[in-house]
């Protein structure tokens, strides 16, 4: 019986951080890996990274990340917003690593059944802070404070007009195929790169980043949905936390000016079933 583990934030642009790849394997041979986003800025990291990993678990489940979104010089692949995903998704298919676009598998290992679903929903400016009403006000709260995500230069949501456009669309979808699709009975397991309720961004140390990190649409979808866990990366703060009695786990690796400072042994695959915390 396998164990179904998780990272994310992989950001393989670092060779620290391909090294680190390059060392991950799974504890048994039926294992399942989760990697919630943000493994590098080119379909060519994308792809090198992926296909390693699939050839050592025995399912590999992706979600993206912002990064795998931009489009930059960089990057000889050139597409943008729906058009950019839909070729990331095409060359996981070649890969057979799944993707939210594929039915969802359901976890029969240890710590089972439950069905994983890898979500895609984006953002859509409403962590704002306290007392502001819309996205503009909020927008120019962060400017005004110096903080400016860089996905508003490298994100483009074609054929969106907006980024929170493509993630209402997201949500709005995705709520519809988990209501039809997860069966009666079953926890699930909820895999997206940014936190799906807001109290993850409560520590963020600029807090006005939050605007780009969720959305409040899915503050109830953990108990609709009756999440075993949620699984999310983003924020670079890996940790443990529990919200209304559903452990959200960040997996992010993140940035070696970030990990190498901690001590701990970066790159640590982090168990999500069978469950290692016992909740409050
Ligand atoms: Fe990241
Ligand atoms: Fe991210």
């Amino acid at each position: 019986m396998g164990k179904l583990v998780a990272i994310s934030d992989l950001h393989v642009r670092y060779a620290e951080n391909r090294q680190i790849v390059e060392r991950l394997r799974p504890a048994g041979e039926d294992d399942w890996l989760l990697v919630a986003g943000d493994v590098g800025e080119t379909v060519a990291d994308v792809e090198w990274t992926l296909e390693l990993l699939s050839r050592r678990f025995a399912r590999v489940v992706w979600v993206p990340g912002n990064h795998e979104l931009w489009t930059t010089t960089d990057d000889p692949v050139r597409l943008k917003g729906v058009e950019r995903y839909e070729h990331l998704v095409g060359m996981c298919r070649r890969l057979g690593v799944l993707t939210p676009e594929d039915p969802y598998p359901v976890w029969e290992g240890d710590g089972g059944p439950a069905v994983i679903a890898p979500l895609f929903l984006l953002y859509d400016y409403t962590f704002r802070p306290a007392g502001t009403a819309t996205k503009e006000e909020a927008m120019a709260i962060a400017k005004a404070a110096g903080v400016i995500c860089t996905d508003e230069y490298f994100l483009a949501p074609d054929p969106y007009p907006t980024r929170d456009a493509w993630s209402r669309a997201r949500v709005e979808e995705t709520e519809k195929r988990l209501t039809r699709e997860v069966p009666d009975g079953l926890p699930t397991v909820l895999v997206n790169h940014w936190p799906i309720v807001r109290e993850p961004t409560r520590v963020l140390r600029y807090p006005e980043f939050a605007l780009w990190c969720g959305t409040e649409a899915t503050e109830d979808w953990p108990r609709r949905f009756r999440a075993a866990a949620v699984v999310y990366g983003h924020l670079h703060i890996p940790r443990l936390i529990w919200h209304h009695g559903v452990p959200h786990q960040e997996v992010s690796l993140g940035y070696p000016r970030e990990w190498q400072p901690r001590g701990t042994p970066p790159g640590r695959l982090t168990q999500i079933l069978p469950p290692v915390a016992v909740g409050p």
